[in-house]
């Protein structure tokens, strides 16, 4: 399958000229989620966009893949992002493929070990601060400006328009849109993104109607859904650790316009939502991936209103699991091991 901007090349802002950099992102699985269509009954059906199976594992790879190509159109020193993990991963993996140097400047101590590897591995300069997300945005926004580095966060405009695409795979393989969308938010770009996909849609006459669109923040970090900048953001979530979200506005839109709603989910919903993918639909997503499943949850447990019966919910999972190995076995006990005969693995298997 190639790449979205080869599959999207008219919707896009590209030309032959472009040169692409691509790694065949894109075409992620819409897994139907029988266990929860089955929690919202009357014959909703609850669909997954798994975006943890892009190549770095995470939705950024769509963002990526246009931003370091209208980045290599031009005169490009370089590519430089702030990052809680998966834009630093992807923005190495593109540069590395672009061949251009690569500076990524995280929150010491909050990116997730998979995330941190990817960058280390594709050769990206690492620059740790102590300091937060925003503070790090802020930092790259006016070094980019003054070294004359690209910007590959969500502030390029590139990121928002590789990942609309999302919603256009969603209706693409769904045959029409969806009732209701539940996506994770922190910076808030993708949600900004996935709006601007169902609306180009709809005034193409691709569809006749759009999604509600539901944002989930964790709980600690929903300065959205308070209406004010949260100075110390916290959550286990950390992919979404954001207080002040660049696309803020782009978010408070999409919701208005599709007349959906911005909430918060605590850390033990966003873990619950976590164990459940895992161990009832199979599927292994990062811990802010599971804030959408979450906040559905949420909505369904309150008594509110989530799609007409019969109707198609979808929930993005944002990133991978294997991301996070650490989130993943906290609190799980690793077996010690038996001795290699038959009857010690019986005992041990319970038969
Ligand atoms: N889910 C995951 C796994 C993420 O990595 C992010 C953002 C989001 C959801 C939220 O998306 O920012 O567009 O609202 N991660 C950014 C990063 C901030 O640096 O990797 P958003």
């Amino acid at each position: 399958m190639a790449g979205l901007i080869e599959r999207y090349r008219d919707r896009l802002p590209v030309d032959l000229e472009t040169p692409v950099i691509s790694l065949e992102e894109g075409s992620t699985p819409l897994i139907p989620a029988p266990a929860l269509s089955k929690i919202l009954g009357e014959e909703r059906s609850v669909f997954l966009k798994f975006e943890g199976l892009n190549p770095t594992c995470s939705f950024k790879d769509r963002g990526m893949t246009l931003a370091v190509s209208k980045a290599m159109e031009s005169e490009c020193r370089g590519v430089i992002c702030a990052s809680t993990g998966n834009t630093s991963a992807a923005a190495a993996a593109y540069a590395a493929r672009a061949g251009v140097p690569c500076y990524v400047v995280l929150p010491a101590g909050k990116v997730a070990a998979g995330k941190l590897a990817q960058a280390l591995v594709h050769g990206a300069k690492v620059i740790p601060i102590e300091g937060n997300f925003d503070q790090a945005l802020q930092l790259v926004v006016e070094i980019a400006e003054k070294e004359g580095i690209t910007l590959v966060n969500s502030l390029n405009p590139y990121r928002i328009e590789g990942q609309k695409t999302v919603a256009f795979e969603i209706v693409d393989a769904l045959g029409a849109a969806p009732n209701t969308h539940f996506l994770p938010v922190g910076n808030a770009g993708n949600i900004t993104a996935t709006w601007r996909g169902y609306r180009q849609y709809h005034e193409e006459g691709v569809i006749h109607s759009a999604p509600r669109m539901f944002g989930c923040q964790a709980a600690g970090a929903a300065p959205i859904v308070h209406g004010k900048p949260i100075e110390n953001p916290e959550t286990i979530a950390t992919a979404i650790r954001i207080g002040n979200p660049a696309s803020w506005q782009g978010a408070t839109t999409a919701i208005k316009e599709s007349e959906g709603e911005i909430s918060a989910v605590s850390d033990e919903q966003i873990l619950e939502a976590y164990a459940h993918l895992a161990a009832k639909e199979g599927v292994f997503c990062e811990p802010a991936s599971a804030a959408s499943v979450a906040g559905l949850l949420a909505r369904h447990r309150a008594g509110l209103e989530i799609c007409p019966q019969g109707g198609v919910v979808v929930c993005t999972l944002t990133g991978h699991g294997l991301k996070d190995p650490e989130r993943a076995i906290a609190g799980l006990d690793i077996p010690p091991p038996v001795s290699s005969d038959l009857d010690s693995l019986r005992q041990r298997m319970g038969l």
